[in-house]
């Protein structure tokens, strides 16, 4: 199948693509956080991405929903395209065999538009070096496209893409979600003395990475530039609530909206920054 970024959209970095250093960024850095702090309440559940994947990683049962996030007015940067781009990678989640040489890694993650809702159907296309630092130009090793599915996720199954002059370690990737403008960045690896000296490494382009088994596995969530509504099912805001704030103590049965959506205390407790209602399920429901 074609990817749908085709050659129509132009794929060279420009100088948008250069200015977006100043680009505000905290949403990936908002929903680590948010978990960070739902994790230190154990009353809490389903408090972020990173809660979600540590918990499937445990086998601690099942997964809470992807959780809506409350920041989501930054994009993922993005970075120039470099020299090895080939279009129309093959469709594939997994870009190596059992005999591929290198390191083994996953990458997963999810995919938000600006209002922090999945992007189910997003491209996401791969490409990056093998494990001795080469892009292959002739065929298509170490490339590939694939697709979101319905709740934003993705994953990738390659190796550890090795080291070549002038560069600290990387993978290349394009992100588009349906009918919007393509993303083309690059995800970086924690921990990589290059990383210091790679003019272009950017630390909001970090990917977690966790040593497992023989391999290694890497988490990104991408926030491309879509905008979104907060909730286009949601409840209308009932006369007499009031808007969610940080600071305020609750009762079971307080309403409040938050992001345009209502939503109806489950118990009390005063209110922290993180524990937004759509971040604290245990908290918080619709309606
Ligand atoms: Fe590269």
């Amino acid at each position: 199948m074609t990817p749908q970024m085709d050659n129509s959209t132009p794929h060279e970095p420009n100088a948008s693509d250069e200015a977006s250093v100043d680009r505000r960024r905290i949403s990936r850095k908002g929903l680590l956080k948010a978990a960070l702090v739902a994790s230190a309440a154990p009353l809490l559940v389903g408090g972020g991405v990173a809660l979600a994947r540590d918990a499937a990683s445990s086998g601690n049962g099942p997964l809470a929903p992807t959780p809506e996030c409350d920041d989501g007015d930054d994009v993922t940067p993005p970075q120039m395209e470099g020299p090895y781009f080939k279009p129309n990678s093959p469709r594939r989640t997994s870009l190596v065999t059992p005999s591929t040489p290198g390191v083994p890694l996953t990458v997963s993650g999810y995919v938000f538009g600006r209002a922090c809702r999945p992007i189910s159907g997003a491209l996401l296309d791969f490409w990056q070096a093998d494990t001795n630092g080469s892009y292959d130009m002739a065929q298509f090793a170490f490339r590939g496209h694939q697709f979101t599915g319905a709740d934003g996720s993705f994953s990738l199954t390659t190796i550890v893409p090795g080291l070549y002059p002038g560069r600290t370690r990387h993978i290349h990737v394009k992100a588009q979600a349906p009918g919007g403008r393509i993303l083309t960045t690059q995800l970086y690896f924690p921990n990589e003395p290059r990383n210091n000296t790679d003019a272009l490494f950017d630390p909001e382009l970090l990917m977690n990475v966790r040593n497992v088994g023989n391999g290694r596995q890497g988490s990104f969530d991408f926030v491309l530039d879509v905008a979104q509504t907060p909730n286009p099912t949601a409840t209308p805001t009932e006369p007499g609530s009031t808007t969610w704030a940080t600071g305020t103590s609750y009762r079971a049965g307080d309403r409040v909206t938050y992001g345009g959506v209502a939503y109806r205390c489950l118990q009390a407790h005063q209110a922290h920054a993180g524990w937004e209602p759509p971040n604290v399920p245990a908290l918080w429901e619709r309606g």
